[in-house]
């Protein structure tokens, strides 16, 4: 079953959701006029009464900037958001527009506003090039993860329909939009009040522009591959039993596909059982993928209440007790540090402290500043400690899991929306890289999303990282691997201890600062080949265990798979394959691993291997195995 496939031809697919943002006078509203009206769906009573209200105004022609100025403001919570909805249709697609003005209220609004969205509309007035609130707009889409970017240049009656003011304006945005790391970004001329490229062609105005129109983009846009189809996540929204022999756990598959029959984890109690079967009001189904709603029936009776989280087996969110995560602040009170909070993530509300601001982030420029608190319409990166642990993915992953609000106890308002970035304040965790020597360097973005090489690729990038004794079969493993994976189509490469020291680190020992430092530099290239799309298979002994969280802080938590060769001492002395071992024992090496320097095993590895119990093609197809469970690898 191609599920793609499926999705394509699920209703829901066919639903576009898209923000637009800006200020009064740069077009929106007429733009959003000149939809409905030129595909014709506007209701004839609304047409009179702009016609009408045009009259009255004595505008010159009809102001369709008229149909959607009254916006009404919602109450969300008890603080107002204005946004708003307007729904309308063509043969091809239903669309949801979110609607938000563009005083000074905006941060807050586009947030709550564009929060699911598909596409976000930037308005650019022609005249004025790309403003600040352009660059607001566009960077907020990009913190909410909105996956496909427009911008539509409007106005360009008012800029004689020049092609150069077209292609500067491009250009100045596109390089804004690379150092936000948005992917997907087009870019339409168009003049909404006289028509040209919204439904209808400007080719009168606007020869030189060969592209598509507003609609048909709008029409158009591939959405279907947007959905993490990969990482099944179902928050458990209530539970139903209706008879004592009915119990089935209702709520909205977040991400992934779940099939009956599949091996499913109960998140935070960690209690394995399978799907018996999956109910709907339409019936039984076979499988569910987002968003259905359904309600799963279980093989065994595992104790799972409101709040909970279920997943395959081997691909799991992590349940963490601290997150780092980038807020928007909505509140119109500033934020409290070290005050509790209530966090609403997926189905679950629990109490969290904010315990620390690292900094906050201007929108304008992307400059960082160091600050006390966040104001309302801030936006900054925080620490939540949270006294009831969630299971959560990075936003960046999963925009339903990665995501949640703080609201205040004291007043019941939703006071901000937070984005997770990665984990923190986990036993062990290393702390991330101190910042670089050289000031005044900034980081470039790649026109190359992650998502578009794993595509072109056919599978995720990650880093495999091997631990354990000198002779414990780090690198047989690895280059067995390497060869299986790339017999599959996986583009895969050994990073291997012994190699690396004849260059990279030639200036290293074995002392615990060089060996240190060797991880080092190690996690950094792997973090590299990983973003260039490969999976990275790493040999070295890596015996601290601070070492490790470093390597896993560089790599990233979910590209890092931490993998214990656990050979015991005894069988690798006795492989001894480099005959290093025996002089150690005769004291012709000094701090050798495992004769006189320690090695600490990880706690919680990814996986276990004893290459004394298992042979080495089992021990590969375990690690196979791992890297398919984590959706590294197509399954
Ligand atoms: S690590 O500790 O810094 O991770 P790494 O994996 O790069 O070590 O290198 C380990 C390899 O170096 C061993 O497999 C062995 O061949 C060689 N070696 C030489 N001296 C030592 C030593 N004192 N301790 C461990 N390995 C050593």
């Amino acid at each position: 079953m191609d599920v793609r496939e499926l999705l394509k031809q699920n209703e829901q697919a066919d639903l576009l959701r898209f923000s637009t943002a800006g200020s009064v006078d740069d077009g929106k509203s007429t733009l959003i006029g000149r939809l409905l009206h030129d595909c014709k769906c506007i209701y004839d009573d609304q047409l009179a009464a702009v016609h009408r209200d045009s009259k009255r105004l004595n505008r010159e022609e009809v102001d369709l900037a008229l149909l959607t100025d009254g916006l009404k403001a919602e109450r969300e919570q008890g603080i107002t958001i204005d946004v708003a909805y307007r729904y309308f249709s063509t043969p091809r697609r239903r669309f949801i527009i979110a609607d938000t003005p563009g005083h000074e209220q905006y941060t807050r609004n586009m947030a709550t506003g564009a929060s699911t969205a598909d596409l976000a509309v930037v308005l650019v007035d022609a005249r004025h090039g790309v403003v600040i609130q352009s660059r607001r707009h566009a960077f907020i889409a990009a913190m909410l993860g909105i996956p496909h970017m427009l911008v539509a240049v409007n106005k360009m009656d008012l800029a004689n329909y020049s092609q150069q003011v077209f292609e500067d304006i491009c250009a100045d945005f596109r390089d804004f939009a690379a150092k936000l790391g948005i992917h997907d970004i087009a870019f339409i001329p168009m003049s909404a009040l006289r028509g040209d490229n919204v439904v209808e062609r400007g080719t009168a105005h606007m020869p030189w522009y060969e592209g598509v129109t507003f609609l048909h983009h709008l029409e158009n846009l591939e959405i279907a591959g947007d959905r993490n189809l990969i990482d099944f996540r179902f928050p458990v929204q209530y539970v139903n039993r209706p008879t004592s022999d009915f119990r089935g756990f209702c709520g909205t598959v977040a991400s992934g596909v779940v099939r009956v029959g599949d091996e499913i984890v109960a998140l935070p109690s960690g209690r394995r059982t399978r799907v018996k079967s999956i109910v709907s009001m339409n019936g039984e189904h076979e499988y569910a993928f987002p968003p259905q709603s359904v309600t799963l029936c279980l093989e065994d009776e595992v104790d799972i209440s409101r709040g909970d989280m279920i997943a395959h087996v081997g691909n799991t969110p992590r349940v963490r007790s601290a997150i780092q995560a980038m807020v928007v602040w909505m509140g119109e009170t500033p934020m409290r540090l070290n005050d509790a909070y209530l966090v609403k993530h997926c189905a679950r509300t629990g109490r969290g402290i904010v315990s620390s601001l690292s900094y906050t982030v201007s929108p304008r420029d992307l400059h960082r500043e160091t600050k006390d608190t966040l104001e309302l319409n801030e936006i900054g990166r925080v620490t939540i400690d949270l006294l009831t642990p969630i299971a959560c993915d990075t936003y960046n992953r999963n925009r339903t899991t990665g995501a949640f609000i703080l609201i205040d106890p004291r007043t019941n308002q939703t006071v901000a929306a937070g984005t997770i970035i990665d984990r923190a304040g986990q036993p062990g965790t290393g702390t991330a890289a101190p910042a670089p020597v050289s000031q005044n360097i900034t980081r470039e973005g790649s026109l190359v999303s992650a998502e578009l090489r794993e595509t072109a690729f056919g599978h995720r990038a990650a880093t495999v990282w091997l631990t354990g004794l000198s002779g414990s079969g780090k690198s047989t493993i690895a280059k067995e691997l390497e060869w299986q994976l790339l017999e599959q189509g996986v583009k895969a490469y050994i990073l291997d201890g012994d190699n690396i020291r004849h260059g990279l680190n030639r200036d290293l020992g074995f002392s615990p600062e060089h060996r240190s430092e060797n991880i080092r530099r190690i996690a950094e290239v792997a973090q590299l080949m990983n973003e260039a799309g490969l999976v990275v298979l790493t040999a070295f002994i890596s015996p601290y265990e601070a070492d490790r969280n470093q390597a896993r802080a560089i790599i990233g938590d979910e590209r890092f798979l931490e993998v214990h060769v656990d050979t015991p001492l005894d069988v690798c002395e006795s492989r001894d394959p480099k005959g290093l071992y025996s002089k150690a024992r005769a004291g012709e090496i000094q701090g050798f691993t495992g004769i006189s320097a320690p090695y600490e095993p990880p706690r919680d590895p990814a996986l276990r291997l004893d290459t004394a119990e298992a042979d080495l093609d089992e021990t590969v197809a375990s690690v196979l195995g791992l890297l398919r469970d984590r959706g590294i690898l197509p399954l």
